[in-house]
């Protein structure tokens, strides 16, 4: 039987709002997305606000997200926070997104250690992986998406597997406009399933959830959301504005039932 995935919207805010304004958006988010069945949104806002918004939020209503945390659960770790002090307030994490692998130089060994760590701590990691535009242009964003996500899922069991989320976000299309095709990203999901089911089995591959991230606005949504096998959206800019998130949101209830 072909599994159900159900659909998930994340929104990551990245540095933007402070801790009044994330609260004030999050009450005009309220207001304007209802809860609904076949849809989960995700919020991610600074990690200075999660800690309020955890009170003030509808759980039904919105997940939580972590934009980044440090890997080990505690111990003489100046200024981090880890998934274990997170995990009451969070049911996800953004994992390996590029700007913290490129402006922040996080290593594959970081990314695969931060994937294991929210796991133990029963948070589910979603992790970002996309080639570069110089990868692109040599005609390697397969071993890249394959190179990120063997060495990501490294410390992951086949049992672990239910509560990862992937999101394909090739670097060259996140902030700058320049979205991916459809049929680019129909490609960049087959590679991410097929690499999956050589790892953990076919069982695995389609229980795995799959979002596409990069440049996505309400009127490309609909189209990333009807490549098979993709099960949602990481939204960076437009899920600071509430009427295009809204919208998103709504093409993605309205979207046909997810297939493999
Ligand atoms: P963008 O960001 O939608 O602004 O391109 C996506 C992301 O960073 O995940």
């Amino acid at each position: 039987m072909t599994p159900q995935r159900k659909k998930l919207i994340v929104g990551n805010w990245k540095m933007n709002l402070s801790v009044n304004e994330a609260s004030l958006y999050l009450h005009k988010l309220a207001d304007r997305i209802p809860v609904r069945r076949n849809v989960e949104v995700v919020l991610a806002p600074t990690l200075l606000a999660l800690q309020p918004l955890s009170l003030q939020v509808n759980r039904r209503q919105f997940k939580l997200a972590v934009q980044n945390f440090y890997w080990r659960d505690n111990g003489a770790f100046t200024g981090e926070v880890s998934a274990y002090q997170l995990q009451s307030i969070v049911q996800y994490a953004i994992i390996g997104h590029s700007e913290r692998r490129y402006k922040f130089h996080e290593t594959e060994k970081d990314i695969r250690n931060k994937v294991q760590a929210a796991v133990r701590n029963r948070i589910q990691p979603i992790l970002c992986v996309g080639e570069t535009v110089s990868e692109r242009s040599m005609g390697e964003t397969n071993d890249a998406i394959r190179d990120q996500l063997i060495s990501g899922l490294a410390n992951l069991t086949s049992d672990d597997l239910d509560m990862l989320v992937v999101a394909y976000e090739p670097v060259w299309a996140i902030g700058t406009g320049d979205n991916a095709k459809p049929s680019d990203v129909t490609d960049a999901v087959k590679v991410i399933r097929n690499q999956i089911k050589q790892l953990y089995g076919a069982k695995a591959s389609e229980m795995v959830r799959v979002l596409y991230g990069g440049s996505v606005t309400p009127s490309s949504a609909a189209d990333y959301l009807a490549v098979k096998g993709v099960d949602g959206l990481l939204i960076g800019g437009a899920s600071l504005d509430s009427h295009d998130f809204t919208e998103i949101v709504t093409k993605a209830h309205n979207s046909n039932a997810v297939k493999i």
